[in-house]
């Protein structure tokens, strides 16, 4: 069954196409592309929501054409359509919805609503050595940041999440204090890979709340107010105290994130962990949470770091996996809706 996935929740117009007659799981992804909208938002130093709507409209369908020949396929041969249709933008999600929606009436064939969230936990799954079920999830994103209990597709248990920002965000935040380019998260780390980890001390959120949730709006403040403190001007100074400040942040994240992990897999009694989202790209928290997990005799899987953030090869591969499980639904009628907020559960 040929499944094509759609993605535009956020700043990325995302189009793949999925075989899901082919077992193993990256040879089943036969073609995808990817439209960034980085440098467009820079300019405003951060997403602005009407721009993204408008940039997706422009690019779905040269995505798609172009995916399609990448696949030597036609657009008839496409068997079903997946969409994110929540959480994020609404405008965003209107129109990669609506898009999809278009197709699936023009081609009578089924069109389903995909959870974000459930994109990326599945994402690990297209690796050429995919974790079984159950395992304990990581998501960190830029607007989630939540332990997940996976027992199967669609099985999905809350253990725990962030109860502000989520460690995205406070990456991104804390990178525009230091005064460095959107997307922040990506250069945060590499400005924090030249310094020194143990310069500034930092909190360490909710480390010891003995939940397995999280918090990260005060680490933003925290860096601005021990800045503040040692006569620093944070975005103005010199690029080694920057480098310093960005690599105290970064530990003091990556601290939390691997230790309430570690207390997830203890928990649960689960051997293996998922991450996913975007944050799981950052190269500390890797290396951090493979040494931990070592440690546990437990394993951690990571998606490809083309698979962090956001993609549509993610949401052709949780529609193909849902029609696993679920066979072929009829065609609906023509309505359908997004939803900005949407939480992951059993579903
Ligand atoms: O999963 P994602 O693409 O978007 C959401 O669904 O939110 O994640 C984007 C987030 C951003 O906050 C970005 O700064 C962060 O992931 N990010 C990173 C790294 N790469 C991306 N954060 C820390 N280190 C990285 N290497
Ligand atoms: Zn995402």
């Amino acid at each position: 069954m040929l499944v094509l996935g759609i993605e535009t929740s956020c700043d990325e117009t995302g189009i793949a196409l999925y075989d899901s007659a082919i077992p193993a799981p990256s040879r089943a992804l036969l073609a995808q592309r990817l439209h960034t909208q980085a440098a467009m938002h820079e300019a405003y130093g951060g997403v602005v929501p009407e721009l993204a709507s408008r940039d997706h409209i422009r690019r779905l369908l040269p995505l798609l054409e172009g995916v399609l020949a990448d696949a030597r396929r036609s657009r008839d041969d496409i068997d079903a359509i997946a969409v994110t249709e929540g959480p994020g933008l609404v405008g965003a999600l209107l129109v990669g919805a609506t898009f999809a929606h278009a197709l699936g009436f023009a081609l009578k064939i089924p069109v389903i609503g995909i959870h974000h969230l459930e994109g990326h936990l599945l994402s690990p799954l297209m690796s050429d050595d995919p974790p079984a079920f159950p395992f304990v999830a990581l998501l960190v994103s830029g607007g989630h940041t939540q332990l997940m209990q996976v027992t199967g597709v669609g099985r999905y248990a809350m253990l725990g999440e962030t109860v502000d920002d989520a460690a995205g965000e406070a990456f991104d935040k804390t990178a525009k204090l230091l005064g460095l380019p959107y997307p922040g998260g990506p250069s945060l780390a590499r400005l924090a890979e030249s310094g020194d980890e143990r310069a500034f001390a930092l909190p360490r959120p909710m480390l010891h709340s003995g939940d397995l949730d999280f918090s990260f709006s005060g680490l933003k403040t925290a860096v601005a107010t021990v800045a503040r403190d040692a006569g620093i001007a944070t975005a103005a100074s010199d690029d080694r105290v920057r480098a310093d400040l960005a690599a105290s942040f970064q530990r003091a994240a990556v601290d939390v994130l691997v230790a309430k992990s570690m207390a997830a897999l203890k928990g649960s009694g689960s051997k293996r962990l998922v991450v996913a989202g975007g944050v799981g790209a950052n190269r500390l928290l890797r290396s951090e949470l493979a040494a931990a997990v070592l440690k546990r005799g437990a394993t951690v899987h990571f998606p490809a770091l083309e698979w962090c953030t956001d993609n549509g090869a993610m949401i052709a591969l949780a529609g193909a996996l849902r029609l696993e499980r679920d066979g072929l639904p009829e065609r609906g009628d023509l309505a359908f809706d997004v939803a900005p907020r949407w939480s992951l559960g059993n579903e």
